[in-house]
């Protein structure tokens, strides 16, 4: 018999799995396997909203999921470091990261700590992995949300076509930034005609596994 942590983990039943561990293992297999494949089949996590607090409320926007570390329990999203998010995670950091898999009707909410990487070797390791396509998100001359004259792309015109130069580089990584985000609660919900069927998973402050009612 397997233990309860090496039980065989398959990344496209998720839902098929009856014991906690094995569910918990597939859901993070499948956070990882939506970070870092391009296949849509297998990126159901790919896209996720991020909850944040403020001081009259909360905001929420779509990211993209960019690094999965499953051993640790962390997941990480980019961002321009001018945003309004960011000012937000500063002052509050904790956040909910919601996501859903119209595919397999599962629906994911993680509540994190997260912490901003600007200008250390963690945003310097993620930063240099990225492709002119994705820099270019980071060569506006404006800060995101400053209202414009008229349609604004982003980017300024010379970057428009072509590739991107040491100046243009370096100004995107000016306003790069790297969130982490260490997972304390992920709760799961499997929709479906037979039922549904929810679980929580709490990592910290203390570890514990629980079936709910839907
Ligand atoms: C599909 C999709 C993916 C997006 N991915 C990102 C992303 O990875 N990082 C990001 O900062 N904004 C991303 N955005 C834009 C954000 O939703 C948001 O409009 C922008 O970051 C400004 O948010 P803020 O003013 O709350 O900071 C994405 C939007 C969509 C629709």
């Amino acid at each position: 018999m397997p233990s309860a942590n090496s039980a065989p983990a398959s990344t496209d039943s998720i839902s098929q799995a009856t014991r906690l561990p094995d569910l918990d293992q597939r859901c993070w297999q499948q956070l990882a396997q939506s970070a870092s494949s391009d296949k849509s089949s297998d990126a159901g996590f790919r896209n996720l909203t991020v909850a944040t607090c403020t001081s009259s409320g909360a905001d929420a926007r779509v990211v993209v999921l960019r690094h999965v570390d499953v051993a640790h329990k962390y997941v990480w999203f980019h961002t321009d470091a001018r945003s309004e998010k960011v000012l937000q995670l500063e002052a509050f950091p904790q956040a909910t990261l919601l996501f859903w898999d119209e595919k397999q009707q599962i629906q994911l909410r993680l509540v994190v700590e997260t912490r901003l990487h600007t200008d250390d070797y963690l945003a310097d390791e993620q930063w240099d992995k990225l492709h002119d396509g994705s820099i270019r998100s980071y060569l506006s001359e404006y800060r995101p949300g400053t209202e414009q004259p008229g349609p604004y792309p982003g980017f300024p015109d010379h970057v428009r076509q072509g590739e991107l130069t040491p100046e243009d580089r370096a100004f995107g990584r000016q306003n790069f930034a790297a969130i982490e985000c260490r997972v304390l609660c992920m709760e799961y919900l499997h929709l479906s005609k037979q039922g549904q069927t929810r679980a929580r998973f709490q990592y910290e402050p203390v570890s514990k596994m629980s079936w709910l009612a839907p």
